[in-house]
């Protein structure tokens, strides 16, 4: 392969083998246009990663246009609505209904596993396990430069993507003066377990317990993926099993709790609930797409889906480029992905308080008058399916 050179040519290198950077090598590949992907960690680490699993039907429609939705196809669920409890009451948001269209239940991982095999089976460039991944001349004529085998190798580019998360080197690049950031962090994080277990309920469950938040997901139909609020100092070690099943139950509605079936922890995982947003999205030759440019916190499912966004608009913007020789779609890329983003950032958040004790009366109130806003007006409860599947601002 080319890469055993120390010094390579391509279009597009591609900072972080994550769904973003994926996706987009694959989109490229089908038209053409020559890439390299540059991903810190073994195929192995990537593939074991425990994310995001529920999909816009776009992402769907984006990943059978990358021709990576066989698999998916086969094995993803299809969920018309989902449940939202406050305590004991319980509203079920009918999406299919309320805004045309479902919702696949698709695991991150296989995601990215569907993808690794079909960029490697069509001779796809990837450098796993590369270190010291650095951009230079990113306003002019880019380079990147890399350490594998121990030896520097070179690769000279005509766009970088930054699509290596949010603590990832791509962004680190842009000089600060260039950037503006707006973060936003709660003290509580997720605690996500994996289980070999049927899920609680055919849909997804959304509670939101006077002992804090909790969230029901799923895989399979053999295997559950379930939250519950925490605070950000608490350790994995802090949750046995044994405690983690015990709190979810007492969060969950009665009629919920009698039938879940608790099982060992597969993984078990903290994240944060944390809002950011950088603008712009580009400086220079260098394009930021994913957890790079935003992160927001997982209650409306938004992290993955935004990124599959980014890396269709940002495939479409680089094509036509290289076959009309017509940069607009570069030009407008960081607004468009932005007016997204800020769209899943408010509407993140938005769940988040909605579904979240803060500790205080006032809070309890005010979510609880919320609550009762979606129970009875269909147009609060249509502007919720509508932001939850993606067709925010629409
Ligand atoms: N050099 C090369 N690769 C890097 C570097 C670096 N310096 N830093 C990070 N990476 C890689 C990571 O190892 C990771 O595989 O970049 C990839 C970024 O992938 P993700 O973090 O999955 O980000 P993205 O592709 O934007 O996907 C966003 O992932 O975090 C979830 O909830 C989020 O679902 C959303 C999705
Ligand atoms: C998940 O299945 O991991 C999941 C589902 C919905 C969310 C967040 C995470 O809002």
């Amino acid at each position: 392969m080319a890469l055993k050179q120390l010094s390579v040519r391509t279009q597009v290198a591609i900072i972080g083998g994550g769904p973003a950077g994926l996706l987009l090598s694959q989109l490229l590949h089908l038209s053409g246009v020559d890439n390299i992907i540059l991903e810190r960690r073994s195929r192995a680490h990537v593939e074991g990663r425990i994310r995001a699993g529920v999909l816009e039907s776009r992402t769907a429609e984006l990943l059978y246009r990358a021709q990576a939705g066989a698999r998916m196809q086969h094995d993803a669920l299809l969920h018309d609505g989902f449940n939202l409890c406050f305590g004991r009451d319980c509203l079920r948001v009918d999406v299919k209904t309320l805004a045309g269209t479902s919702l696949v239940v698709y695991g991150q991982t296989e995601i990215t596993r569907d993808l690794y095999e079909l960029r490697l089976a069509e001779g796809g460039q990837i450098v796993f396990e590369s270190e010291d991944v650095a951009l230079h001349d990113i306003t002019d004529k880019p380079r990147v430069t890399y350490r594998l085998d121990g030896a520097q190798r070179e690769i000279s580019c005509d766009f970088v993507a930054g699509c290596d998360g949010f603590h990832g080197i791509s962004r680190a690049s842009i000089p600060a003066a260039a950037l503006k950031t707006y973060e936003r962090s709660l003290p509580y994080g997720w605690l996500g377990v994996l289980s070999e277990t049927p899920p609680v309920d055919d849909e997804l469950i959304y509670s939101r317990s006077a002992r804090g938040f909790a969230l029901c997901s799923m895989r399979s139909r053999s295997l559950s993926r379930y939250y519950v609020q925490c605070p950000l100092s608490d350790s994995i070690a802090d949750w046995t099993d044994a405690r983690f099943w015990d709190e979810l139950r007492q969060r969950l509605p009665d009629s919920a709790a009698s039938r879940l079936i608790s099982g060992p922890s597969l993984e078990k995982s903290i994240a944060p609930l944390r809002s950011f947003v950088c603008e712009p999205m580009r400086f220079g030759r260098l394009f930021l797409a994913g957890d790079a440019a935003h992160i927001v916190p997982p209650t409306g499912a938004k992290g993955l889906n935004l990124a599959a966004a980014d890396a269709g608009e940002l495939a479409e913007a680089l094509v036509v480029y290289y076959r009309e020789h017509d940069d607009s779609g570069l030009e407008n890329y960081s607004t468009r992905s932005l007016r997204g983003a800020w769209a899943a950032v408010r509407f993140s958040w938005w769940m988040t308080m909605l579904t979240h004790p803060m500790g205080d009366e006032f809070s309890d109130q005010l979510q609880r008058a919320e609550f009762e806003m979606l129970r009875r007006s269909l147009a609060a409860a249509e502007l919720l399916a509508r932001n939850y599947c993606g067709m925010g601002n629409l």
